[in-house]
């Protein structure tokens, strides 16, 4: 595996990089595309996309299962991944790192496989006020077969969560705290690293949602010390239907397989089964060995550009759009946290967001609507859906100006 090249953001030619995703100079509405959905789904880089169809073309066996050349080869290409995955994150081993379909299927896994194990009557999970439904009802499935309870941590008018409640919130009984590293309608970077170890005081383990953080920020999952870690490869420029669950060896190992099928097995009879190690325990089946081989590629060009680096370009851009948007007349921010990261939420006083939406659509600025799979934050803000700007990187700040003057053609078409 070639190591990454770091270099530092000013010698980062993020124009150069712009040009290699080419769906964003192709034209919608008669005008060169905006996209500022990164949130929901970014955009894959050339290099990806052809790492793929070279798979597809010339290297397509099943894993893990052939002795001939071609599956061993594509097993190998497929586990390399899992490599870079470790590295990415300083994972400690990869056998922690499980391949999933994406965060909803992480969060799905821990929730039904940790919970099995570990989560009984009476017990308590945490969650906090902002949380995406992915990481509120595959809790609330357990709670209920379980007999356990959710308890909400609840936020600020910022978004911030409130730490004093966090803290009396973490009792004897609370069986796990499962978090979003960053608020993908907000876009509150939550202080995942000091909640951990408040949760650690008392032998809480604690798993982070982290699908809206990995693609902006550098993780560690060791220095956070998080015990879970969820991400999806879609929102990070990767292949969508590909995600990862990351999980300390010292709960995978006491944790029940999820789904049956093959892979997952060490021998089967009709009397008896056992299982594969972890990672195997958990990807029963035929996996999307495509998108895992596309993901480790996204893995390397993301390193080669360096995450302090991407970090770096999309804090200037959130402080540019945030100046901004502030600046137009009617228009209100939702979520004003003191960390925040590529996420710019806003309502009109007098125009729905989905007015917005539209308006700008028909001039090639593309933005997501409604309420982003988060209803309660909605309703923590008392708005019933907000336009939502979300930035990658490849973003610059002439989009974030189309933006604005979009956002004020909107207004003066509805008043
Ligand atoms: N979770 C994705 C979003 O925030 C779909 O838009």
């Amino acid at each position: 595996m070639a190591e990454a090249v770091i270099q530092s953001k000013s010698n980062v030619d993020f124009q150069r990089i712009r040009e290699q995703f080419p769906v964003l100079s192709q034209q919608i509405k008669g005008q060169t595309l905006v996209y500022l959905d990164n949130a929901a789904s970014s955009q894959m880089p050339s290099r990806v996309a052809d790492r793929i169809d070279a798979y597809q073309r010339n290297e397509h066996a099943n894993v893990h299962r052939g002795i001939h050349t071609l599956s061993q080869k594509a097993t190998d290409a497929y586990e390399l991944t899992r490599k870079k995955v470790q590295r990415f994150i300083n994972a400690g081993h990869k056998e922690e790192i499980i391949y999933t379909t994406g965060t909803t299927d992480s969060i799905n896994l821990v929730a039904n496989s940790f919970g099995d194990r570990f989560i009984g009557e009476g017990d308590k999970i945490l969650i906090s006020e902002v949380e995406h439904h992915a990481n509120i009802v595959p809790w609330q499935m357990v709670a209920e077969r379980k007999g356990a309870k959710i308890n909400v941590i609840p936020v600020d008018d910022h978004g911030d969560i409130i730490w004093d409640k966090y803290v009396e919130l973490l009792t004897d009984n609370t069986a796990i705290v499962a978090v979003g590293h960053v608020s993908n309608a907000l876009g509150t970077v939550h202080p995942v690293k000091k909640m951990i170890s408040e949760a650690h005081k008392r032998d809480i383990p604690v798993m982070v949602d982290g699908a809206q953080a990995v693609p902006h920020t550098p993780v560690d999952v060791q220095d956070l010390d998080a015990d879970f870690y969820a991400f999806s490869a879609h929102k990070m420029c990767g292949p969508t239907g590909f995600g990862i669950l990351y999980g300390k060896k010292k709960y995978l190992n006491e944790m029940p397989p999820y789904r049956g099928g093959g892979d997952m097995i060490d021998k089967v009879s009709f009397e008896e089964t056992t299982y594969n190690i972890t990672p195997y325990k958990f990807e029963a089946g035929t996996p999307p060995i495509a998108a895992g081989i596309g993901f480790g590629e996204t893995i390397s060009f993301l390193e080669e550009i360096g995450m302090p680096n991407i970090a770096e370009q999309e804090r200037e851009l959130l402080e540019y759009g945030t100046q901004k948007l502030n600046a137009v007349e009617g228009i209100r921010i939702i979520g004003t946290a003191k960390e925040k990261a590529s996420v710019l939420s806003f309502v009109h006083e007098d125009i729905h967001a989905t007015d917005i939406g539209t308006i700008l659509d028909q001039q090639g600025i593309a933005i997501r609507t409604g309420h982003h799979c988060a209803q309660p934050t909605m309703r923590r803000f008392n708005v019933p859906a907000t336009a939502r700007a979300s930035l990658s990187f490849y973003n610059n700040k002439e989009d974030i100006d189309r933006l604005i003057k979009g956002i004020k053609k909107a207004i003066s078409i509805f008043q």
